[in-house]
């Protein structure tokens, strides 16, 4: 997916033995479309080469603040009006210290001064330095300046100690640097999002389930997240990584899943259900493992090997939320395998949503893709087939231009 295509990034990287994660950061950014110039600082020379780094992308690197190869010999100006944005990872205690206190003794720390371009940041030490209270004033002060702080995380240092000021892994960065680049449509606005299928027991070992593999549920909450909003992820069993800064909560059944909605309804300005929920769940359903040798009666009335399971409705979360007094913006999906059209529509009706997101389950079942019709009183959007995250991000937009105001509900 390109979906840096066209940005231009400096990667500045300072003295830190997370420094050997840039590389692979800086050919993760190229994969998504964006172009790379390297700046390091004296001390990340110490750490992973500079012929690594320009190798990997391609561009020769700066490190001196005299390089006579800028015609002008103003690196730390040209370099960065080129630019989308600076990221800088790793980011040392010491660079923070200087940047927070306005300090520029080398290329990179006066690049970040004479920039007119958004900063971004990936804080790597050791925990005692992270939660030094120098450190901490000087976090502070940057994030007042508008500096951009990404993690750090907890976990094992190269040190040998276990907690925070770890950074953060070349995917969550190049992911954090792909949402801040999407418009904040959805800033301050919450989001219930229901994924996945939902699992209903026959008896403690066995259920039945769908094939829904979680994806465009997935997809909507990162493409929320990433336009500001505060995401919360109702799950079925899936397989797949939270989207960054997305909160989850894992349920099975459709009934834990509708009494977590339930709970949480009322503090959304919308509810997105993309979940294939279960529509029944077994009623006889055994508390101990069902042995083979379990009978039915046959039709003569006699007893035969097999099984016999009584199925009642679970609820339907999507109409009970849309029925609540004070209800968020309902959006439901139909996943049909005929006549699309009128059952989207039938549904629009029936569940009272706001808007019902229609797409062929034979198409789109597990797989990377889909094509997507929009269904609103209003009339209906064609969304061509694409990446799901593409779709998501256009089915965001599409919700943050109805999305009524926090004022109306
Ligand atoms: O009625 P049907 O299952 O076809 O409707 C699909 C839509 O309703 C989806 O948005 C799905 O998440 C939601 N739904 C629900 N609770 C159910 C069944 C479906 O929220 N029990």
């Amino acid at each position: 997916m390109n979906d840096l295509a066209g940005k231009h990034l400096v990667l500045g990287l300072t003295g830190g033995i997370a420094a050997y994660k840039s590389a692979e950061l800086a050919r993760r950014l190229q994969d998504r479309g964006a172009t790379v110039q390297v700046v390091m600082t004296e001390s990340a020379t110490r750490f992973i080469t500079a012929v690594t780094m320009q190798a990997l992308t391609g561009r020769p690197v700066f490190t001196d603040q005299w390089d006579a190869r800028q015609p002008n010999n103003m690196a730390h100006i040209d370099l960065s009006r080129e630019a989308d944005a600076i990221v800088v990872v790793p980011a040392s205690t010491d660079f923070l210290a200087k940047l927070a206190n306005g300090l520029c003794d080398d290329l990179l720390t006066t690049m970040c001064i004479a920039r007119d371009c958004p900063l971004l940041v990936a804080p790597a030490m050791n925990l005692q330095m992270w939660s030094h209270p120098a450190t901490r004033r000087n976090v502070a002060r940057l994030v007042d300046d508008g500096v951009v702080v990404l993690g750090p995380a907890s976990g094992d240092q190269a040190c040998g100690e276990v907690g925070s000021g770890r950074m953060l892994e070349p995917h969550e960065i190049l992911d954090d640097v792909i949402a801040f680049f999407q418009p904040k449509r959805l800033a301050g606005r919450r989001l219930l999002i229901t994924a996945g299928p939902t699992r209903e027991p026959v008896d403690p070992v066995r259920s039945i389930t769908n094939h829904s593999s979680g994806k465009m549920g997935y997809a909507i909450a990162r493409a929320a997240h990433e336009a500001g909003a505060d995401v919360m992820l109702v799950s079925g069993p899936v397989s797949l990584a939270t989207p960054r800064g997305v909160v989850r909560i894992d349920v099975e059944t459709a009934r834990q899943m509708h009494d977590v909605v339930m709970r949480e309804a009322t503090r959304a300005d919308c509810f997105v259900a993309v979940a294939a929920v279960a529509d029944w769940h077994v009623l006889n359903a055994a508390d101990h493992k069902l042995k083979k040798t379990t009978t039915v009666e046959a039709g003569d009335g006699h007893a035969v090997p097999g099984l016999e399971l009584r199925f009642e409705a679970n609820p339907d979360i999507l109409a009970a939320v849309a029925a609540l007094p004070s209800p968020p913006y309902c959006v439901g999906f139909a996943a049909e395998t005929e006549d699309l059209h009128g059952n989207a529509e039938s549904k629009l009706a029936r569940k009272k949503a706001q808007m019902i997101v229609g797409n062929l389950a034979t198409e789109a079942f597990g797989r990377d893709d889909n094509a997507l019709t929009l269904y609103t009183a209003a009339g209906r959007t064609v969304l061509e087939r694409a990446d799901k995250l593409v779709l998501a991000r256009q089915l965001v937009a599409a919700i943050a231009d109805r999305l009524p105001s926090t004022e109306s509900r």
